[in-house]
């Protein structure tokens, strides 16, 4: 069988926020399927911040997208023909696809996903984020009952698990979030102790009051004017895992304005703070295993939940990407790009009609 796939390549590198020109659409034919290959169709694709990483060529800890290669993410994908012992069509995996329609890898590259929980969830809670916010706040963070945890990003998919494994942990848990709608999400539904909204104007006053006894772990998802309050909040001994930077993702120039870092050294030094940077697959070996099985009775307890947002289309991708890191999103950002398999549980948690 032969078919054909739309992909979303990269056309160049964006400077500042991404365009559509950054991108292209294209259609190909694939090639047949050959021995130990499989012909997938994507069902879900996960728009994550470390795509703009991607999109340039400065210096980071992967290499950066050429111009017209297909933009790289994780997906969830139905597999449409199998030539491998691994794989039968009809199977739900996890794939590394991208933003495309249809793809042929080797089936070695695919992994069977949980079909008792939203096929969704394998991009989100149960997934990369959910792992992250885990791994980060559990091996670096090490909060303590009675503590205080603060994350920013706190409506997304990582920073609301880190919320909520604090809480489980016995912590008190603050988070900061951009606008209303989100910090009452994170108290009303999340279980958040408070909500910090980030770009109001009283918003270090509002940090002040929402942490009496100071900071203890903050876990570092977006940079900027967020940190630079934080930091005066912080306790003797305070963790900060750096997660992530998404304020400065798209940011073009080098601040202007007063240098934080005299200051913020200081503090390292006089508070005996712990800065540790991570990227998440380097704690693969030593927490997945653990992650899994707690992750997965916690989002089955109740005891985390969790917000998605979809939008419908791979056409959606290049806005909805741009709307990722203007803060757009209420919860972890999917693509659907083609039709939820017959017997699979959508990301609302219900069975897809045939
Ligand atoms: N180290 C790793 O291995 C690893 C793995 C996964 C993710 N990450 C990082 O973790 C962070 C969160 O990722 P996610 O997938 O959960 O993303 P996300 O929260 O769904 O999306 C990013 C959020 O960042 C916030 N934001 C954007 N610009 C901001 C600014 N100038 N100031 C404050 N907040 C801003 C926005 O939320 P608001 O509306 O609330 O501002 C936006 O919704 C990102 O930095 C990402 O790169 C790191």
């Amino acid at each position: 069988m032969s078919a054909t796939s739309t992909q979303v390549r990269l056309a160049s590198y964006p400077v500042g926020e991404p365009q559509d020109s950054d991108f292209e659409f294209v259609t190909i034919e694939l090639p047949e399927v050959g021995d130990g290959q499989v012909l997938l169709r994507t069902v879900y694709l996960s728009l994550d911040p470390y795509m703009r990483g991607r999109m340039s060529t400065a210096k980071s800890y992967a290499a950066p997208l050429r111009i017209g290669d297909v933009v790289l993410g994780g997906t969830v994908c139905e597999v449409v023909e199998s030539r491998s012992p691994k794989r039968a069509a009809g199977d739900l995996v996890l794939a590394f696809t991208g933003w495309q329609t249809h793809a042929v890898v080797d089936a070695r590259q695919t992994q069977r996903i949980d079909p008792s929980a939203p096929i969704s969830t394998a991009l989100g809670v149960l997934g990369m984020p959910g792992f992250t916010a885990y791994a980060g706040l559990l091996e670096i963070g090490k909060p303590k009952a009675g503590e205080t945890v603060v994350v920013a990003a706190a409506a997304g998919p990582v920073g609301s698990a880190v919320g909520q494994i604090a809480k489980i942990k016995g912590a008190r848990a603050v988070g900061i979030a951009g606008g209303p709608e989100k910090c009452r999400v994170l108290t009303e539904e999340l279980g958040f102790d408070v909500a910090v909204d980030h770009r109001s104007p009283t918003f270090v006053t509002d940090l002040a009051a929402a942490t009496p006894d100071g900071i203890d772990v903050y876990f570092e998802n977006v940079g900027g004017p967020v940190f630079d309050a934080v930091v005066r909040r912080l306790n003797r001994f305070a963790r900060i895992p750096v997660c992530g930077l998404v304020a400065d993702y798209n940011a073009t120039e080098q601040p202007t304005g007063i240098d934080q870092r005299p200051g913020f050294m200081r503090r390292v030094l006089t508070l005996s703070l712990t800065v540790r940077g991570f990227i998440q697959d380097e704690f693969v070996p030593t927490h997945h295993h653990d992650f899994r099985r707690e992750m997965g009775e916690w989002v089955r307890d109740g005891s985390v939940r969790y917000r998605e947002d979809v939008v419908e289309g791979l056409e959606q991708a290049p806005a909805a990407f741009r709307g990722l890191l203007r803060g757009q999103n209420l919860g972890k950002l999917l693509v659907q790009v083609g039709e939820l398999p017959a017997p699979a549980i959508d990301s609302a948690g219900a069975r897809a009609r045939p």
